[in-house]
């Protein structure tokens, strides 16, 4: 294959999710553009639309238009909140519902309803809402807020997710939290209310956040996925030649480990133009393919490429050695057991991997992959397979494909749209 051309990916899904949060809670109407129109943030749109906020249709090329109700802004749905397959929706909105003084049903699909979400309600509980989940902490949960109180939160997990809820929390019931966590995840939440005026102090690992009297409307691009944009790039790095640049990506550091990562197995990133939307960075990112050796990831980066992990097991089953994936036990809990899965999947096409614990290694192999993966509906891994998929002699078909629509809805358009045939 031959890489070539340039590429803009869809908005950041989880920059999207909080830029639609976070308008809700703002005075007055907010418009922003390059969110992203896929099936999470449609899933969070119309979460925010059954709790009584204005949202305008998501769809590629407009702009998104939120009717901010001020920093208490829901009224008591009708019906049962589906987050469908999101986990940013669920787990936020279990936040933002918890400082809300009315009784609301959170749901999702089945991928959702097997996911975790007693590590944002125990904090929350403490803070003061009365949380009923299903066994085992999961979904189907119905929150009742009440009068928060002040939080300190130490989080066994590096969870963007829960140090979100967690802050969201304290804006809406008027009290300051503080999230600490075993190394700092994305910090999109903290950009983003810093961008809007709001103090958010930060001391190591742990972030505190006080009280607002308001949160005003704005006005903004979300920049580009730079998880959707990894796809793409991987791809550039695994095709015989050519050169890909992909414009307008987030590069917020807390999100490009992958950067880091191929790095390390010998391909270099170019990171050029650099601008900033809403307060994050963005830049073009450029690919040309290299040759690849295996790496090792530790624990204390995986936060930084915890949803690229997929990706690069992949790329590792086209590198010389052996790779090993140490602390990536979150990727059990995400929209499949993605640690089991990946393995799996790799030896279905006839590399050699394993998952054990928290643990995942993979061995190179220059033998084209062949054979049938089960994506269980999981978008990234998806995503992850069809970009092994591409490299020379491979036949991998998917089980399913139009899982790629929760984050990436014209992901097979892009890629085919850079890749040539030599
Ligand atoms: C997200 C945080 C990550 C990530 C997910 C989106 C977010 O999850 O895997 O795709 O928007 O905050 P955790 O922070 O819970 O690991």
């Amino acid at each position: 294959m031959i890489a070539r051309g340039e590429a803009e990916v869809p908005g950041d899904k989880s920059i999207s999710h909080r830029v639609l949060f976070l308008a809700a809670l703002a005075a007055g109407r907010s418009a922003f553009r390059g969110a992203l129109a896929a099936g999470d943030t449609r899933a969070t749109a119309a979460c925010l639309r059954a709790l009584g906020v204005e949202v305008s249709p998501l769809s590629d090329g407009h702009a998104v238009r939120v009717a901010g109700r001020g920093l208490r802004p829901f009224r008591a749905p009708r019906g049962v909140l589906d987050c469908r397959n999101s986990g940013t929706t669920a787990r936020l909105l279990l936040g933002l519902l918890s400082g809300h003084p009315f009784g609301a049903t959170l749901t999702g699909d089945r991928s959702l309803r097997r996911r975790p979400i007693g590590r944002v309600a125990e904090p929350l509980r403490a803070m003061g809402a009365a949380i009923a989940t299903a066994e085992g902490g999961r979904l189907p949960a119905t929150v009742r807020g009440g009068p928060l109180r002040p939080y300190e939160h130490a989080s066994p997990v590096a969870s963007a997710q829960v140090k979100t809820a967690l802050i969201f929390a304290g804006l809406v019931g008027g009290v300051p939290v503080t999230v600490r966590e075993p190394v700092v995840s994305r910090d999109h939440t903290e950009r983003l209310l810093r961008f809007l005026g709001v103090t958010v102090k930060v001391a190591g690992t742990a972030v505190t956040v006080h009280s607002v009297e308001g949160i005003p409307a704005f006005e903004g691009k979300v920049p580009g996925d730079f998880s959707s944009a990894a796809y793409l790039l991987a791809a550039a790095v695994a095709a015989e030649s050519g050169e890909l640049a992909v414009r307008r990506v987030g590069v917020n550091p807390t999100r490009t480990g992958f950067v880091a990562a191929l790095e390390r197995m010998g391909a270099r990133l170019d990171v050029v133009d650099r601008a900033a939307y809403l307060g994050e960075p963005v830049a073009t990112l450029v690919a040309r393919p290299a040759a690849l050796r295996a790496v090792e990831i530790g624990p204390a980066e995986v936060p930084s490429l915890v949803d690229e992990v997929p990706l690069l097991a992949c790329l590792a089953a086209r590198a010389e050695g052996t790779s090993v994936f140490r602390g990536v036990g979150e990727l059990r809990v995400k929209e499949s057991d993605r640690l089991a899965l990946v393995a799996r999947n790799l030896v279905a096409l006839g590399v050699r991997a394993g998952s054990e614990g928290d643990t995942l290694f993979v061995e190179g192999t220059d033998a084209p992959p062949r054979g049938c993966v089960t994506t269980a509906g999981d978008h990234r891994l998806a995503m992850a397979f069809a970009v092994l998929g591409t490299v020379p002699g491979a036949a991998v078909a998917l089980d399913d494909a139009r899982c790629v629509a929760v984050s990436y809805p014209h992901f097979f358009r892009d890629l085919a749209a850079v890749l040539h045939h030599a």
